[in-house]
């Protein structure tokens, strides 16, 4: 029998019902199975780690047991893929306030979705839509979050040293999952709650962490690389780059990968 995490809230949208395990390949795909089970919204499926945590692009996320929060919220957005695609922006800038909140320290976000300190990557967002209608509808949808707690330099390896840190790195004592994933949760629950009206205000915070405005970047697309500028962020959380010939662009997070021209940021 699986229990209940005593973090499990009845009155929140998003985390009314925690559970949390200790394995698990995946907590994404454990939502998606759980979201094709009939599971509902505001599910929320955490694991001390995963044997197959997964990232933006096919990548995968190391998932050390016990050293990081493994989080995943099932959501029932009945919102067309246009409007739910802003949801990972809207989490990064949740996943900023707990930190923040939490510790006193003041995370940046690369665009689209990266949470740093110090120019290095705090925190990875995964969103993976299940079910969606033949009208576009999305029916279910899965937020993943990853935020290093108590990772080392050896515990991260030479793949991530230099772009990945952990909160330990940062703090005299990182605090423990738990209370990381009730913040979490409590910013997660606001957030369902106010989507998509309090956009502005969303907009506005993640305009004010974004660390990749006014960056020389360079763009990866399927078609090749290119340097620009970014010089602002749209209405929709695209990302608005001046290249060489003075041409501007606005970038969806599915089209392009940008990588800072100094460092990881
Ligand atoms: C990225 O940085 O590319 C996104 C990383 C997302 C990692 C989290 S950890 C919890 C959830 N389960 C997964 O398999 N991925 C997300």
């Amino acid at each position: 029998m699986e229990s209940l995490s005593p973090l499990s809230r009845p009155g929140r949208a998003v985390g009314h019902t925690v559970i949390d395990l200790d394995w698990i390949d995946s907590t994404n795909t454990e939502c998606l199975r759980r979201g094709a089970d009939g599971a509902p919204g505001g599910l929320v499926v955490m694991a001390k780690g995963q044997t197959a945590g997964r990232g933006r692009r096919g990548r995968s996320f190391q998932s050390l047991e016990g050293k990081g929060l493994y989080l995943s919220a099932l959501l029932r957005p009945e919102r067309a893929f246009s409007e739910v695609a802003q949801l990972t922006a809207w989490t990064a800038v949740a996943v900023c306030r707990a930190v923040e909140g939490l510790t006193g320290l003041s995370p940046a976000i690369k665009w689209p979705n990266d949470v740093l300190l110090d120019g290095k990557k705090l925190c990875g967002i995964l969103t993976e839509a299940g079910e969606t209608d033949s009208a576009g509808t999305v029916k279910t949808l899965v937020v993943g979050i990853g935020v290093n707690l108590g990772q080392s330099e050896e515990d991260f390896g030479p793949e991530l040293a230099g772009i990945a840190t952990s909160l330990s790195q940062h703090l005299p004592k990182a605090p423990a999952r738990e209370e990381m994933a009730d913040a979490l949760l409590e910013e997660l629950d606001r957030l369902w709650r106010v989507f998509p009206a309090a956009k502005g205000e969303y907009l506005a915070a993640y305009r004010a962490r974004c660390a990749t405005l006014g960056r020389a970047v360079r763009i990866l697309r399927p078609d090749g690389e290119w340097e620009g500028q970014a010089v602002g962020l749209g209405e929709d959380f695209s990302l608005r780059v001046r290249f060489a010939d003075g041409q501007e662009e606005d970038l969806t997070a599915g089209e392009v990968s940008v990588r800072g021209l100094l460092g990881y940021q």
